[in-house]
């Protein structure tokens, strides 16, 4: 049912100090920071030839990034996201073997303009899992 992965994203606290390790220790293509205030978050894209991963810092009061970053002070993988090809048909089937959906279960337009859902971690293995439709 997953298919590709189609980014690792990673919170931080220091959004400047983490582009510059991506970009200057680790030599990698990144985006300019991008704010989404409708996320919480701002974003810098590190682009790599496989998929991307995504560098969140928190962006205003109720960021849902922020307890994560009180438990996590230097920042960590925060959540992984596959795609996949039909996102109402995989939240069915994945609802029918009981695994839980978060927020009201109806796809959210996420970072990339695609629908999107978030799956508890406690289900799967303690990893936060976003499902975007390919
Ligand atoms: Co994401």
């Amino acid at each position: 049912m997953i298919g590709r992965l189609n980014h690792v994203a990673i919170a931080v606290k220091d959004l400047a100090v983490a582009t510059a390790l991506y970009r200057d220790t680790l030599g990698a293509r990144v985006s300019q920071p991008l704010p989404q205030p409708e996320h919480g978050v701002t974003v810098v894209f590190v682009e790599l030839p496989n998929t991307k991963v995504e560098l969140l810092e928190p962006l205003g009061a109720d960021s849902p990034i922020t307890k994560f970053l009180e438990r996590n002070a230097d920042g960590g993988i925060h959540h992984i996201c596959y795609e996949v090809d039909d996102i109402l048909a995989a939240r069915d089937r994945l609802r029918a073997t009981g695994a839980r959906v978060l927020g009201t279960g109806e796809p959210r337009i996420g970072a990339h303009g695609k629908p999107v859902l978030f799956l508890h971690p406690k289900d799967f293995t303690g990893t936060l899992v976003e499902l975007e439709q390919a």
